[in-house]
């Protein structure tokens, strides 16, 4: 089994589909930042459907298992289902889900099980509409992601995941509110600490809520109790409901790092493999591919990527400058989280 430094193995693969988004969230986007004139990749600089393709059946025999779609937005992407359906045929792919914002899932949900999505999470930080519009910076507000929760329910793309990020003082009241409005549907809203990914955020540890402080919120009204992960390597930290009503989770990554499980890889639009969401550098699977690897090229290089892999940056983030000055970092639109 192909393991790095730490003996983790390699097991998720996380690809960036396009960089594109049609939000801009200010903790991933800023919009004062990418404005109409920002220029994303270009065509020719992104990941063909045969190229993933061929190297997702590469990973797949790494031990790669479970896939995960993701941006920017996944559903901008031109004609994501059909790189689903390629992606679906790959042995030893078991598990095929993929992260949206939900703006534009009413309309591919059907589509998107049909070509053989498992299951999917939709990104939702908050019920409430003033919150939501400053949240995804566009103005939007939550009755197309709503209406999208519906639709890919309706088609069977369960368990559906809600991932809300949660910042103090912006959208920390609210988050009771989500878990409510959830609360014995079937899906799982995971609350997300607000993390220092990319350099555009400006980032502070005190906008962070802590998992514990959003478990206690939610089980002063709703009383909850711990119960134990699905797999080894889970990020969320799973809370039941006493009263058998469902459940929620929480990604402690800030107060709870979760580095020593970590088994998680992404490959960015641009082909680049990062083994950490806080990597500054790729290593560039597109420049081989496109000069001609061969299959047992492309093994080898991914092998030497993984296994000289020492990555845990989560656990050392308290060492480290935060500040202007540090180093920098991928962004979050160009790895999908
Ligand atoms: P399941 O397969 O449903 O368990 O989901 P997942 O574990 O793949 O979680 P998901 O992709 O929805 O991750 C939710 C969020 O957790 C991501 O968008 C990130 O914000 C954060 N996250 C996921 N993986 C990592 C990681 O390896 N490190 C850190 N620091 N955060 C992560
Ligand atoms: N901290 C925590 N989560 C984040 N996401 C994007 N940026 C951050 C951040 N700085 C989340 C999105 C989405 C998932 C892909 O990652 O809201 O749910
Ligand atoms: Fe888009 Fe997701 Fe980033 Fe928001 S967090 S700007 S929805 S990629
Ligand atoms: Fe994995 Fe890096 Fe996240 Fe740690 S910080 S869990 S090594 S992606």
């Amino acid at each position: 089994m192909l393991t790095d430094k730490f003996g983790r193995p390699m097991h998720d693969l996380r690809i960036s589909v396009t960089d594109r988004c049609n939000f801009r969230c200010p903790y991933c986007m800023p919009a004062e930042i990418y404005g109409e004139a920002y220029e994303f990749l270009p065509r020719e600089d992104i990941l063909t459907f045969e190229e993933l393709t061929r190297l997702v059946g590469i990973f797949a025999e790494l031990g790669i298992g479970k896939l995960r779609i993701t941006g920017g937005e996944p559903l901008l992407r031109n004609d994501l289902p059909q790189l689903l359906n390629m992606l679906t045929d790959i042995p030893g792919i078991d598990d095929l889900t993929l992260t949206t914002n939900g703006y534009l899932l009413s309309q591919f949900a059907q589509q998107l099980k049909s070509a053989g999505l498992n299951r999917i999470t939709i990104s939702l930080d908050s019920l409430d509409d003033e919150v939501f519009k400053a949240m995804n910076g566009r103005g939007f507000t939550t009755e197309r992601v709503l209406a999208s929760i519906q639709k890919a329910s309706e088609v069977g793309l369960s368990p559906i995941k809600i991932n809300c990020v949660v910042q103090k003082n912006v959208n920390d009241h609210t988050i009771v509110d989500l878990a409510r409005h959830f609360k014995g549907t079937g899906h799982i809203v995971r609350y997300i600490e607000y993390m220092d990914v990319g350099n555009k955020n400006g980032w502070k540890s005190e906008h962070v809520v802590s998992a514990e402080e959003i478990i206690s919120r939610i089980d002063a009204e709703m009383p909850l109790e711990p119960t134990e992960s699905n797999y080894q390597g889970e990020v969320a930290t799973r809370y039941r409901y006493k009263d058998g009503s469902g459940e929620i989770g929480v990604i402690a990554s800030v107060t709870k790092p979760f580095c020593g499980d970590c088994t998680r890889v992404r490959l960015s639009t641009d082909g680049k493999v990062f083994t950490c969401l806080f990597a500054s550098e790729g290593a560039s699977l597109m420049a081989p591919i496109r000069g001609g690897a061969t299959d047992n090229y492309l093994r080898e290089l991914i092998t030497s990527i993984w296994s000289s892999r020492s990555d845990r940056y989560s656990e050392e983030r308290a060492a480290l400058p935060n500040e202007p000055g540090a180093p920098r970092k991928i962004e979050m639109y160009q790895i999908g989280g």
